[in-house]
């Protein structure tokens, strides 16, 4: 089975967990398109949501499928976020932004009462580290953030290079016009706690590391869907 079977499998499983009335944050990436497909398909059919998007793509493909859209200045607290992640481990801490959409992610994770991760088998892993971390930054000043990220970074024990994201030979622009630093570490571990220095970086906006924030995975495998809780709970 390939990879985008088993994301599909993944998002139709979290499509179970969506009830009738619910407020909805609706992830990014190759993963959480095929849940907001599947919540289009339920809203054609008649299901009341309301859906915060993370990211101006998911927006835009949220729009076309008629999904009721609002903000979280309307709508600031959500019952539900249903999102992709570049890596989980045991604990269901994550890596997300290989899309680029981590803060608006975060945020709006943080937001709901529950945050269900879907994955393809392929995004776990026992260590965090092995996807390239990313942590957005202001463009003021960047260099000078770059190179504190490197020095917090060698405090916990991560190597390895801290790059400029690019895109068509450009600086990558996130939707909130920040910069991303793509963090080739390896292994993490203390995740917790260099999420937690990471973001007391002036320039720092936020990083890629979330950690306790899901409360579930479905993870879409060649048998099935395997559910996962975190371990330490
Ligand atoms: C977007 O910025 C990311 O956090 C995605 O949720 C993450 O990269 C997973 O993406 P895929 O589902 O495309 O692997």
């Amino acid at each position: 089975m390939s990879a985008e079977e088993q994301k599909s499998r993944a998002a139709l499983g979290a499509i179970g967990y969506v009830e009738d009335g619910m407020r909805l944050g609706l992830g990014t990436g190759s993963t959480a398109v095929y849940f907001t497909d599947a919540v289009g398909r339920r809203v054609a059919d008649g299901l009341k949501v309301v859906c915060v998007p993370t990211s101006e793509a998911t927006a835009a493909q949220a729009r076309a499928l008629n999904i009721p859209l609002t903000t979280l200045e309307e709508t600031p607290h959500l019952d539900l976020t249903v999102d992709g992640a570049d890596e989980l481990d045991g604990n269901l801490n994550l890596i997300k932004g290989g899309g680029g959409a981590l803060l608006r992610e975060k945020i709006v994770a943080t937001a709901s009462d529950r945050m269900i991760v879907i994955a393809d088998a392929s995004k776990r892993v026992d260590v965090l580290g092995q996807f390239k971390l990313p942590v957005e930054v202001v463009p003021f000043g960047a260099e000078t953030t770059h190179r504190r990220v490197i020095e917090v970074a060698r405090a916990f024990g991560c190597q390895g290079e801290v790059t400029l994201r690019m895109k068509d030979k450009e600086p990558f622009i996130t939707d909130g016009q920040h910069l991303i630093y793509d963090c080739a570490f390896g292994r993490i571990e203390d995740a917790a706690g260099l999420a937690d220095e990471l973001n007391r970086i002036p320039g720092v906006v936020e990083n890629g590391l979330f950690i306790s924030i899901a409360a579930l995975a479905l993870v879409g495998t060649d048998e099935g869907v395997e559910t996962v809780v975190p371990a330490k709970s």
